[in-house]
């Protein structure tokens, strides 16, 4: 046998799925988000310029695919790890002059991480993004959309909500400067952290080494930095959020894990999930538009939902998840020599709405108990007799009593049932 990739998964009843996947976009529709489809493929230097050459995603997740031709040369591309930067490409491409331009999509991503319960190298993400929005008033409405759609869409309750705020490029610059004093002090950094503070030093945060993360409970915090402006920011926003009623816990250490980000950062957390803590992440990022090679830059704030998190804290939840009801099933079953005709009247039933499954292999008692597996609600049986007078036979599996009417009968019996 050959087995599925290390990674990845199968999904083979998608009912939770669908329902989580329907109420957020029936909800995100509600904030006026609309939806957009991207490629899966996008160039590897679309990644490597926005989301930072020293980040784990980039140094060592990618999935790229080389292909080269006669008359292309090399071409590097991407199985996507996220989709922010896809969605500004997308908006940079597609000319959109309309700000702010409030979007979501859905789909893959790709992360050649170590596979655990919760981290998967193919997963999903719900992507939502604001571009064009200086105000942060706007971080403050998506955070609380989030939040809404958690607590009252899906009746999620053990979960925190961390904050944090990273300043502008000045104020991130003086506290670099502030941390490289700090860690240059440090004799237990681990070899990452050793490089990435040269390289790139806020990404020693990412480090998940018990010794550096005892290390990082010590060290200068980024909000101790922030200018007179950026402090109003970073208040009005937690008044905001406290004004909609949003619980969330201020986290100095949160920097995420891209490069991208400035002032807002935020993660929702549960503990239900072990130690991929995180189901949903975002923030705000005031440069990234320009990096991609836009001529005016567009502040935009956003975030993705881990899809495949959110479906383990669902599984836990769900009988009390208002789950959309199966519809009833009718199975038609025919006696040898009346394929036909079930055929017909199956094609009568389905156009009358009513879901349908023919099954014509094995004895009629095999098929009867092929039918009750199913969860059949009514099983129509064709004999030669029936055929002979035009009725069929309907048994309700529930009731356990069956009635012969007549074959043009059957669909206005079974729809007044
Ligand atoms: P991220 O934090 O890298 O942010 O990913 C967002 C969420 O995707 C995570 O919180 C997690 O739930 C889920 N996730 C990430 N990696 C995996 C994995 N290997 N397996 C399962 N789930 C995973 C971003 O991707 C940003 N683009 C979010 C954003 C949008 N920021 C602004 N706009």
């Amino acid at each position: 046998m050959i087995s599925r990739v290390r990674g990845t998964r199968d999904i083979l009843d998608l009912k939770l799925f669908n329902f989580a996947l329907q109420t957020i976009k029936h909800y995100v529709a509600l904030y006026h988000f609309k939806q957009i489809e991207t490629p899966v493929l996008e160039p590897v230097e679309l990644f490597k310029r926005s989301l930072g050459l020293e980040t784990d995603v980039v140094s060592k997740e990618m999935f790229v695919v080389t292909s080269s031709s006669v008359e292309q040369g090399e071409e590097s591309i991407a199985l996507r790890p996220e989709a922010t930067a896809a969605t500004i490409r997308a908006f940079l491409e597609g000319s959109i002059d309309q700000v702010p331009w409030k979007v979501f999509s859905f789909g893959p991503m790709f992360r050649y991480e170590r596979p655990q319960k919760g981290r998967y190298r193919q997963f999903y993400q719900f992507n939502i993004e604001c571009i064009g929005a200086a105000s942060l008033t706007q971080d403050a409405q998506i955070i609380a959309m989030l939040d809404r759609l958690f607590l009252t869409q899906f009746n999620l309750d053990n979960y925190a909500l961390h904050i944090n705020f990273l300043g502008t490029s000045q104020e991130r610059a003086h506290f670099k400067a502030t941390l490289k004093l700090f860690l240059d002090k440090q004799t237990d950094l681990c070899a990452t952290c050793l490089k990435r503070k040269e390289a790139n030093i806020l990404r020693v945060f990412d480090c998940k080494t018990p010794v550096c993360q005892n290390i990082y409970t010590k060290a200068p915090q980024l909000l101790d930095c922030l200018e007179q402006e950026s402090q109003q920011e970073w208040k009005t926003l937690q008044e905001q959020l406290k004004l909609l009623s949003v619980s969330f816990v201020v986290n100095p250490r949160l920097v995420r894990g891209l490069d991208y980000y400035n002032k807002t950062v935020f993660e929702f957390v549960s503990p239900d999930l072990g130690a991929q803590s995180a189901f949903c992440g975002g923030g705000r990022y005031d440069s990234l538009v320009s990096q991609i090679g836009g001529k005016v830059d567009q502040p935009s704030i956003g975030a993705a939902i881990g899809f495949d998190r959110l479906l383990l804290l669902l599984e836990m939840i769900s009988n009390k998840l208002p789950l959309p009801q199966e519809p009833a099933l009718h199975v038609i079953i025919p006696f040898e020599g009346q394929h036909s005709l079930a055929l017909l009247l199956a094609d009568t039933l389905i156009k009358a709405g009513l879901q349908t499954e023919v099954l014509c292999q094995g004895s009629v008692k095999t098929m009867m108990s092929k039918a009750h597996k199913k969860g059949a609600a009514y099983c129509l049986i064709l004999g030669e007799q029936e055929q002979q007078d035009g009725t069929v036979v309907i048994k309700d599996m529930v009731k356990g009593t069956q009635e012969t009417v007549k074959q043009i009968q059957a669909v206005s019996v079974l729809i007044n049932r």
